[in-house]
């Protein structure tokens, strides 16, 4: 009967059973239990001090919310679809085990500001563990880092040998990426941090509630200002979705890199047997199956934007039940992201790291072309000219395969008189790198030292 939900007085026909079904959010919003219950704490303990309700139904009530979440914790509760969400769910079992104190909680209350009040604090929690891990990450990063401020490997651009870079300073980029990360969840955090407790179904209460204690009681910076869009506006989960769809593709760059450094063609490194898997047809292969699923888990968690993005988009004031969808996009990206970063900090202590291969492909493919026209620079020649003579060099060495230090006097003369065998013969992968030595360089000196600032700032970053 549809009398017998908590909405149900002005119905007559009951619920259909998929209609049941298909309306039902509790599979999904189950987990925000503690939150809810906690929401409705606030709330209770609001009305009481308001005179609202009665000392003694807000007494009950909060006994009775403490046994509902033990029996939760330890599995004891059914949560049922005929109950729609995890709101009705506990709502109804208050009731069911206080009687008429459980009926008076939902005084100056609606599902829409539970809703939109129960999300911020769980999401609250979620970013906070999230940035422990991405933390842990930056850790394990930096360690790495520094055992390979030496480390010398080929930099890239258009995947092209460009200049010899430290492999620290490359892992270092990445702990740059993963700090703005954090800023974003930051940043998003505090924004959603108001609570929408008060707003009631969209225009507020008649009742002499008392949104700053709510707002207290659950560390919120304060309320939400305007009741409407207190309950409709979902752009908090946008700002996540965001900021968790750029954290994954970071660690999708990353992923892929370690995909192009594990294979036959570049050996750089080697990621440990626990975390490949083997081909059923080809005995050799060794599969980095982890950073390729981490670069995959990037394009469902940025199709879980998109989906908030057009579910919100055009969508009136204020609650409206396509709403409900929010929760499953944003779940799996938080639940997603943490994942990839756990597979990130565990696989990467053990990952084997061919330095002698990565300081061989750096010293191939004219690397310290560069370095050459700036030793030209440094005697005098216009960076223009020094470009198009160490340009000749490069095509005469092709030709020749031959490196750029291998020379010799009468080739260099024949080039350009400027360009002497002192020049090209200072040329290698080492002094490339070392001269590098500004803040933001490549230099080895300088990623110890950023390793040494990151160590600090990532002591206090948990705090
Ligand atoms: N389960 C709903 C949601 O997640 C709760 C709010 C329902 N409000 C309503 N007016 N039907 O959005």
């Amino acid at each position: 009967m549809a009398q017998d939900k908590l909405w149900g007085g002005r119905f007559d026909a009951p619920t259909d059973k998929f209609v049941e079904e298909f309306n039902a959010s509790v599979d999904v919003d189950a987990r925000m239990y503690r939150e809810d219950i906690a929401a409705s704490r606030a709330h209770a303990k609001m009305l009481g001090r308001q005179d609202i309700l009665a000392d003694d139904d807000v007494k009950q009530i909060l006994q009775g919310l403490n046994d509902i979440e033990a029996e939760i914790e330890c599995g004891e509760m059914q949560f049922t679809v005929a109950l729609e969400d995890v709101h009705m769910n506990i709502e109804s079992r208050l009731t069911d085990a206080i009687g008429d104190a459980g009926k008076r909680l939902h005084t100056a209350r609606s599902r829409n500001d539970q809703v939109a009040t129960d999300i911020r604090l769980y999401l609250r929690r979620r970013v906070n563990e999230l940035l422990t891990r991405i933390h842990s990450l930056q850790r394990v990063l930096v360690t790495l880092a520094h055992e390979h401020a030496d480390t010398i490997m080929p930099g890239f651009t258009h995947l092209q040998t460009a200049q010899p870079v430290t492999f620290g300073h490359h892992l270092l980029a990445y702990v740059e990426m993963l700090d703005r990360d954090t800023g974003r969840l930051l940043d998003a955090r505090q924004r959603m941090n108001h609570c929408p407790l008060g707003a009631a179904a969209l225009a507020g209460t008649t009742f002499p509630i008392d949104r700053h204690f709510t707002a207290a009681e659950l560390s919120f910076n304060g309320p939400c200002r305007n009741s409407l869009d207190a309950v409709s506006d979902r752009d908090f989960v946008m700002e996540l979705l965001s900021a968790c769809s750029i954290c994954a593709i970071h660690l999708s760059r990353f992923s892929e890199e370690l995909i192009l450094w594990m294979s036959a063609q570049f050996r750089f490194v080697e990621l440990s047997d626990a975390f490949c898997t083997g081909s059923s047809i080809m005995p050799q292969k060794k599969n980095p199956d982890m950073p390729e699923l981490v670069r995959g888990k990037a394009g469902r968690i940025i199709g879980g934007l998109v989906a908030m993005l057009v579910t919100v988009k055009s969508l009136p004031l204020a609650y409206n039940k396509d709403m409900q969808e929010d929760k499953f996009a944003i779940f799996d990206a938080f639940d997603q992201l943490e994942g990839c970063l756990r597979i990130f900090v565990d696989m990467l202590p053990g990952m084997a790291v061919n330095k002698e291969t990565m300081r061989k492909a750096a010293a191939t493919g004219y690397s310290t072309a560069t370095d050459l026209a700036d030793a030209l620079v440094r005697a005098e020649v216009p960076f223009r000219e020094a470009h198009a003579i160490v340009g000749k060099a490069v095509a005469h060495c092709i030709d020749a395969d031959i490196q750029l230090h291998e020379m010799d006097i009468s080739t260099c003369t024949a080039i350009d008189v400027r360009l002497t065998a002192d020049l090209v013969r200072t040329l290698s992968v080492e002094s490339s790198v070392a001269a590098r030595n500004h803040v933001g360089g490549t230099a080895p000196v300088q990623v110890r030292e950023q390793c040494a600032q990151w160590k600090t700032q990532l002591e206090n970053a948990d705090a």
